[in-house]
C-alpha cells in the first residue's frame, strides 16, 4: 500500500516535470542582439575574438577589452569588416586595460564604453589564462596572478556592469570557466580552483539577478585551438597533455558560437562536445535549472555518467602512474 503510494507520487512528480519541460521548450524564446551593446573581455584573441565576430554578425555593437594595444587594433579591424560583410550596422570600439588591475579604472572603462555605445546588454568575461605545472612548482606570484586574472578579473567588471543592467532591467552575463573547472586534472591545481570558483559565484549571482530579468551563463570550453592554448601547450606536463587530450581539440569559432547561442537562450551551462555534455550534466548539482533539455539529461543520465566517469578516472590514474614509473626508470639508468 505504502509502496504503491510512493510509485504514484513518483509518477505524478515525473509527469509534472515532463509537462513543465515541454511547456518551457515551446514558450522560451531566444533573445536577439541586433542593436545591442556587447562587451567582451579578452576579445582580442581566441574564444573572445570568436564571440566578437559572432555577435557583430548579429548586429550588436561591440566593445573589446584586453591589454595589448596592437592585438586590439588588429581585432578591431577584423570585427569591423565582419560586421560590414554581414551588412550589420554595429559599431566596434576597444579599451586597453588589465582586468585584474585597479577597480576604479575598470569602473571608468565601463562608464566610457556605455556613454559611446549605450548600456551594456551582454557581458562576456573571456579574459583568462592557464599555466599547467606541478602544484609545488607554482610560485606564489603566479598563484596569485592565476586567481587575480581568472577569478577577480571577472568579479570586478561584472559588479560594475550588473549595476547598470539592474537599472535597464535586462541583460546577459557570461563567465568563461573551463572543463578543468569541473574536475581536478594533473597540473591544473590553481587553474581548477580559480575556474571552479567562478562556477559557484555564477550560481549565486544567477539567483540574485533573476528578478531583474538578467540571465547568467557559464561557458566550459574543452581544449580549444587558440593562441592561449598554444602558449599553455609549451610548458604543459605530459600527464596534463595526455589526460586533457581525451576530450579532443575544438575550434574557437565553434566554442564561441555555442556560447552566444546558449547565452541568448538563458541556459546556465554552455559547452561543446560529448565530454563537455557529460561533465556539465554530471556536475550540475544544485545549479540553476534554466532549460528543460539539460534538466531532463541531469535527471536521467547522472547515474550513467557517474559510472562512465570511473573509466575516465581509472585511465587518468594510469597515465599518471605510467609517467611516474618512466621517470623513476630514467633516473635509475642515469
Ligand atoms: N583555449 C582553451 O583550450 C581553453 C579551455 C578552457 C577554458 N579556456 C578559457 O577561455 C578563455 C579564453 O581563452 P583563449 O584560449 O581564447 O585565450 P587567449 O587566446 O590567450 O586570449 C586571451 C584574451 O584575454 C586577454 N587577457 C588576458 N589576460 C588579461 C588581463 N589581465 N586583462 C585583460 N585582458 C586579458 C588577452 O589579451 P592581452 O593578453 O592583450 O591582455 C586575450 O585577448 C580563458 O578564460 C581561458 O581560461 C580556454
Ligand atoms: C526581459 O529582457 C528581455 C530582453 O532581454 C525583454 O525582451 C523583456 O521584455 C524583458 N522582460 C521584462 C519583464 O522586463
Ligand atoms: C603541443 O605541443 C606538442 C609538442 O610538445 C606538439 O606536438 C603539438 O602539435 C602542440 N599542439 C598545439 C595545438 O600547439
Amino acid at each position: 500500500m505504502e509502496l504503491c503510494c510512493l510509485v504514484e507520487y513518483l509518477a505524478i512528480f515525473m509527469g509534472i516535470g515532463l509537462l513543465g519541460a515541454a511547456v518551457s521548450i515551446f514558450t522560451k524564446k531566444k533573445r536577439d542582439l541586433n542593436g545591442k551593446h556587447v562587451l567582451i573581455t579578452g576579445g582580442s584573441s581566441g574564444i573572445g575574438l570568436g564571440v566578437a565576430h559572432d555577435v557583430a554578425r548579429r548586429g550588436a555593437s561591440v566593445t573589446l577589452v584586453a591589454r595589448n594595444v596592437a592585438n586590439l587594433e588588429k581585432a578591431l579591424e577584423d570585427v569591423r569588416s565582419t560586421a560590414s560583410k554581414a551588412g550589420a550596422g554595429g559599431k566596434v570600439q576597444t579599451f586597453s586595460a588589465d582586468i585584474s588591475g585597479d577597480p576604479e579604472k575598470i569602473a571608468s572603462l565601463v562608464k566610457d564604453a556605455e556613454s559611446s555605445q549605450g548600456p551594456i546588454y551582454m557581458l562576456v568575461n573571456c579574459a583568462g589564462f592557464s599555466r599547467a605545472m606541478k602544484f609545488e612548482d607554482i610560485s606564489p606570484q603566479l598563484a596569485k596572478q592565476m586567481m587575480d586574472v581568472n577569478f577577480m578579473g571577472s568579479v570586478i567588471i561584472t559588479q560594475e556592469v550588473v549595476r547598470s543592467m539592474k537599472q535597464q532591467q535586462e541583460g546577459i552575463i557570461v563567465f568563461t570557466s573551463s572543463l578543468g573547472g569541473l574536475l581536478g586534472i594533473y597540473g591544473f591545481t590553481l587553474y581548477t580552483a580559480a575556474k571552479g570558483a567562478l562556477v559557484k559565484l555564477a550560481e549565486a549571482l544567477c539567483q540574485e539577478v533573476k528578478p531583474y530579468n538578467i540571465t547568467v551563463t557559464v561557458c566550459y570550453p574543452p581544449d580549444t585551438d587558440t593562441p592561449g592554448f598554444e602558449e599553455e601547450n609549451k610548458t604543459k606536463p605530459v600527464e596534463t597533455k595526455l589526460i586533457s587530450e581525451s576530450a579532443g581539440l575544438f575550434k574557437a569559432d565553434e566554442v564561441a558560437h555555442k556560447l552566444v547561442e546558449d547565452a541568448l537562450r538563458g541556459s546556465f551551462c554552455s559547452t561543446t562536445g560529448f565530454e563537455g555534455f557529460m561533465l556539465t550534466t554530471l556536475c550540475a548539482g544544485m545549479g540553476p535549472i534554466t532549460d528543460a533539455a539539460s534538466f531532463l539529461a541531469q535527471v536521467f543520465l547522472t547515474g550513467l555518467f557517474r559510472s562512465i566517469s570511473a573509466f575516465y578516472l581509472w585511465s587518468f590514474d594510469r597515465i599518471v602512474y605510467q609517467e611516474h614509473q618512466k621517470r623513476l626508470a630514467s633516473k635509475k639508468s642515469e
